[in-house]
């Protein structure tokens, strides 16, 4: 993805809809030097996302959109990213699925981290899902978004092995600590020249 250009950070926009630990590893990457990145506004379609204190301890800009007429909320946000500038989107647990139109508009530039080893386990419930087929492994994804869930083109995986004794909670705490790394691996990779 050819969106570096010169020495500039690329304006990014983080979308969440509930705790905001992939945001809060998202923001620590952003100001290391070595990030292509840097977050210029957190999206939240939910006014009770704990993850929007972080725009309040890091000074970085908040907006939340109402989803109950989906269109109205995607113009608004579509509004807000032109505002901001926005040329990267990386959606962090963010619950909702944007239509064919809003990621036409930022083809090939949003982002989304998975908890599953895609294609496996696409959509809600991943871990227990997981836990009740015996799979030996799971693990997390960041992949590119395309109008179909969770199907975009895979960056990065990590792979971590599921014990006997893990459940959905477990596994679901193992596997968001990997989210941490993981995402901002796969920002630098694809940013890396
Ligand atoms: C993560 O497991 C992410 O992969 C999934 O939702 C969870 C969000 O966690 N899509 P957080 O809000 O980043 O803490």
């Amino acid at each position: 993805m050819a969106l570096l250009a010169g020495s500039k950070k690329i304006k990014t926009a983080v979308f969440i809809s509930g705790t905001g630990s992939n945001l809060k590893s998202l923001i620590k990457f952003s100001k290391l030097k070595k990030s292509p990145i840097s977050i210029e506004i957190i999206i939240s379609n939910n006014p009770k996302s704990k993850g929007l204190i972080l725009g309040k301890i890091y000074n970085i800009k908040k907006k939340i959109i109402n989803f109950k007429k989906q269109n109205l909320a995607e113009k608004n946000i579509l509004f807000e990213l032109k505002k901001n500038k926005i040329n990267l989107i990386c959606l962090a647990g963010f619950m909702k699925i944007l239509s064919k139109n809003f990621i036409n508009n930022f083809n090939g530039k949003i982002l989304n981290i998975h908890p599953s080893l895609l294609p496996k386990f696409k959509g809600l419930n991943t871990h227990k899902r997981v836990i009740d087929n015996k799979e030996k492994y799971s693990g997390c994804t960041v992949h590119y978004v395309n109008s179909k869930l969770d199907s975009g083109k895979i960056i990065l995986q990590k792979k971590i092995k599921i014990n006997k004794n893990d459940t959905p909670k477990s596994l679901s705490k193992k596997i968001l600590n990997q989210e941490h790394k993981i995402y901002p691996k796969a920002i630098l990779k694809i940013f890396s020249l």
